[in-house]
């Protein structure tokens, strides 16, 4: 039997499209090799959202290319979002790669992988069916990726996706449904539904079946074995009631949401094209918080765009300690080829763009530690995962607001059991698993009215 290595780059969507890949190749008859050197077939689904991305991909490539050379049969196919942005060139750059694919041409990796691969070959640009719909290799048997949509309509001038994930295209929701029930049916309890701007969802169906994102959670939501749901990423711009609504009413919709932030200056806001102001930002913040009132907030946060002044990036800093973040993915700004802000004036120097990402990552370093630090005490519902990574006598699962916990108690993978919060860093809590409806105790109570 022949056999395959994958390596995954990027988001979630890329491991999605991953676990495809897999299920495409299971089909085609190949195995999976547990190292590359194992393999006849070397896969790399690629990302090409910073330059970062782009360079770690290289060097894997380079690892490889000298495993190719002494073994010419192996072949070697890249996939996803580099590769359709490469297209052109790709070839010429690596001439041991054998085949590539964009990712939406993951349904046709029949056509000539399993044919062998030798002539350079590429298909792109093909948008037609979604990676939900392929068959699936998933590693975990309780959590699930569901796509809800493929592509994305926004205009961010800083963004390489839209030019590498084709337009816009809502999944038919009896098929998002259907899915979720056979992975409830399967044991998953907790789904994460996925697209560029799940907000924007249903807009694009036809009037028969158009359904909207709040909609589309309730359904979801009244699957039953589904306990736990969470979605990413929702655009601020098309956040609206409803959906809210929806999130508050749901009892399996977590109490998260990863809420894209950019920038906290509307000057910038507006040159990024993300069509909100600070103001609108904040104004949803605090109407989502009206609603889930123990909601936890994520974020993104670029530092360095064009134009960028001190001021702006004051604001982003003050925005940021305004909403006090659970959690926030920090990023430098990083030109994209063929994209707008790629070619606007005034790129911010490297050594500014490094002094304000140390700056930025302390601020959200602090208030991430201190609102975990306001869980301590707190009894929170946990999904485990696993052993902790670190400690093996120690388990690992998630809050339904999203935080690792690392916990001691006796639990098996996919378990939903009660922690006692004991301690909390910036990005985990530490606790101890409580039986079943263990309250936080009237001697706690007391004490605090006597005090
Ligand atoms: N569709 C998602 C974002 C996907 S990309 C959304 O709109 O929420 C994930 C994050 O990468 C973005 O939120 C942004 O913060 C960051 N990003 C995208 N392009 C970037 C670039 N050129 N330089 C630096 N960060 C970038
Ligand atoms: Fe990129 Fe903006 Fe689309 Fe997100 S919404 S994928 S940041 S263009
Ligand atoms: Fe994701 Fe990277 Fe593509 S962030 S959509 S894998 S460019």
């Amino acid at each position: 039997m022949k056999r395959y290595h994958l390596t995954t780059f990027g988001c979630q969507m890329n491991a999605h499209d991953s676990e495809r890949i897999k299920g495409m190749l299971e089909e085609l008859g190949l195995g999976e090799a547990t190292t590359q050197d194992d393999a006849d077939v070397l896969v790399f689904n690629t990302c090409t959202i910073r330059e970062k991305p782009d360079q770690k991909f290289a060097a894997h490539l380079a690892q490889a290319a000298a495993l190719k050379a002494r073994d010419p049969l192996k072949v070697i196919a890249v996939g996803g979002c580099y590769a359709e942005a490469q297209k052109e060139r790709l070839f010429e750059l690596y001439p041991y790669v054998d085949v590539a694919f964009g990712p939406g041409s993951i349904p046709h990796l029949g056509d000539w992988v399993g044919a062998g691969g030798h002539a350079p070959r590429g298909r792109f640009g093909e948008w037609e069916s979604f990676a939900g719909d392929l068959p699936a290799h998933r590693e975990r048997g309780f959590q699930a990726w569901v796509q809800v949509s493929m592509g994305c309509n926004s205009t961010c001038s800083y963004c390489i996706v839209p030019a590498v994930r084709g337009r816009e295209q809502s999944r038919r929701p009896g098929d998002i449904v259907a899915e979720v029930a056979t992975l409830a049916r399967d044991g998953v309890r907790e789904i994460t539904l996925l697209g560029q701007n799940v907000n924007s969802y249903g807009r694009d169906l036809l009037p028969a079946v158009r359904t909207e994102f709040g909609e589309l959670l309730r359904a979801c939501d009244a699957i039953d074995g589904i306990e736990r749901i969470r979605f990413t990423s929702p655009h601020p711009k098309d956040f609206r009631s409803p959906v809210i609504e929806a999130m508050a009413e749901c009892a399996a919709v977590c109490e998260h949401a990863h809420l894209p932030l950019q920038s906290g200056s509307s000057r910038l806001l507006k040159l990024m094209r993300r069509t909100y102001t600070q103001e609108r930002y904040l104004a949803l913040v605090a109407e989502l918080r009206g609603a889930i009132p123990d909601l936890a907030l994520g974020t993104d946060i670029i530092v360095g765009f064009p134009g960028e002044t001190e001021d702006d990036f004051r604001e982003t800093l003050d925005v940021i300690e305004e909403v006090r973040f659970d959690s926030a993915f920090t990023f430098v700004y990083s030109p994209r080829q063929g994209t707008d802000a790629a070619a606007m004036p005034d790129q911010v120097p490297a050594a500014v763009k490094s002094e304000r990402i140390e700056r930025v990552i302390a601020v959200v370093q602090r208030i991430a530690r201190e609102r975990n630090q306001e869980r301590v005490g707190r009894i929170e519902q946990v999904l485990v995962e696993g052993p902790s990574r670190t400690d093996e006598s120690v388990l690992r699962g998630r809050t339904r607001r999203n935080t690792t916990v690392n916990f001691t108690g006796a639990a098996a993978a996919g378990d939903l059991v009660d922690v006692r919060i004991e301690g909390a860093s910036s990005t985990t809590l530490r606790g101890a698993q409580v039986a079943p409806g263990t309250t936080l105790g009237a001697g706690a109570v007391a004490g605090a009215v006597t005090a």
